[in-house]
């Protein structure tokens, strides 16, 4: 029995590492654990129109749409994902594919759209396979979803599920996988629910150093394997801070996540500077005023020189004040977005 013609539309959230995942092994395997906030406002939407061929071609058969024009720049990306899912969706070659996607956050942002992409097109693959399979079980489909999303990229297996979400197995993880992203499984501070994040867009270049060729860089990094030791440690120690809502200890583990992620960017050959002078501007801003204010909102960085603020909901009004008054120089054309922590993806 066969969907033989169609279309499937899921919208799929971007998300904030806390621990972070730099580094992997063959089929997108991390070499560490990390811990991400699903975010809300930052997300993708991405529709898949389908129809079934008279014979399975011989090569992927799909066209790639961004905001309504046609791009050929994405389609080594998407091709490389259906060869990397083509073994668990051998139903793909079947059907002709039109794939179109929107973000709602500027493409030029310096926001990676990856996770929300990549996460939105697993999706709706998966709705595809459940037209054609349609005993699939929910807990199948949205495992599968972030199965197949980390081989389109890593981060993305983290963009399925809301709140936090655990990629990479850890021994004090339950259920934890490198397969896939899992909801973190145990009870959290109230605080970390309603958690804020706003994106400092510092620059809104191309990213200097793609992921690809910074996961590669640990390859052979002097100080990998120490790294990898950290990311253990520094999950293992969060997952008691989660408990306990201890946000003073949250803050020192984030900032050094932070900082290691780039110090191994710095450390490694080639080396790569991925802060701007604006970065460090924020971040002093940021101690200064945490240090004087006592308002626990601390920062957090991505590979790239955009500042994620982070800090809890009750001091939201004071931290907006904050940004207006003192940050909003630091950015580009004075652009900053608003985000929290997130349900996780949906069908529209
Ligand atoms: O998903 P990728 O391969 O683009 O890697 C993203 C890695 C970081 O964003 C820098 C960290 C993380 O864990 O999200």
């Amino acid at each position: 029995e066969k969907a033989e013609k169609g279309e499937i539309t899921w919208q799929s959230p971007s998300n904030i590492a806390l621990v972070k995942y730099w580094g992997k092994k063959q089929n997108q395997i991390p070499a560490n654990p990390s811990i991400s906030f699903t975010l809300s406002n930052c997300h993708s939407t991405t529709t898949l129109k389908f129809a079934e061929k008279e014979e399975a071609s011989k090569n992927f058969d799909f066209s790639f749409y961004f905001e309504g024009k046609k791009k050929e720049e994405f389609r080594p990306k998407i091709q490389q994902f259906f060869e990397r899912i083509e073994n668990y969706c051998p139903y793909i070659k079947e059907y002709r594919f039109e794939i179109h996607s929107e973000n709602s956050f500027p493409h030029s942002s310096g926001i990676a759209s990856s996770a929300s992409g990549m996460s939105a097109l697993a999706l709706c693959l998966m709705s595809l396979e459940k037209q054609i399979y349609p005993d699939t079980s929910e807990e199948f489909f949205r495992k599968k979803a972030s199965f197949l999303a980390r081989l389109g990229s890593g981060s993305a297996c983290r963009s399925i599920e809301g709140g936090l979400v655990v990629w990479g197995e850890h021994p004090e993880i339950e259920n934890s996988s490198n397969l896939f992203g899992i909801s973190y499984p145990y009870e959290v501070a109230p605080v970390f629910k309603t958690y804020k994040d706003t994106i400092l867009l510092v620059d809104k270049g191309e990213k200097t150093v793609s992921s690809t060729v910074g996961h590669d860089l640990m390859h052979g990094h002097p100080y990998a394997d120490s790294r990898f030791d950290q990311a253990n440690e520094n999950l293992r120690k969060l997952k008691q801070i989660l408990k306990s809502g201890d946000l003073e200890e949250f803050i020192k583990i984030v900032e050094s996540e932070a900082l290691s992620l780039h110090a191994m960017m710095m450390s490694s050959l080639p080396y790569f500077i991925l802060m701007k002078p604006n970065t460090l501007e924020i971040i002093n801003r940021i101690w200064e005023y945490r240090k004087s204010k006592n308002i626990p909102v601390c920062f957090t960085l991505d590979a790239g020189a955009n500042v994620h603020l982070l800090y809890p909901q009750e001091n939201e009004s004071q931290v907006l004040e904050f940004i207006k008054n003192e940050l909003v120089a630091y950015c580009q054309k004075g652009h900053y977005i608003c985000d929290e922590v997130g349900i996780g993806a949906r069908k529209l």
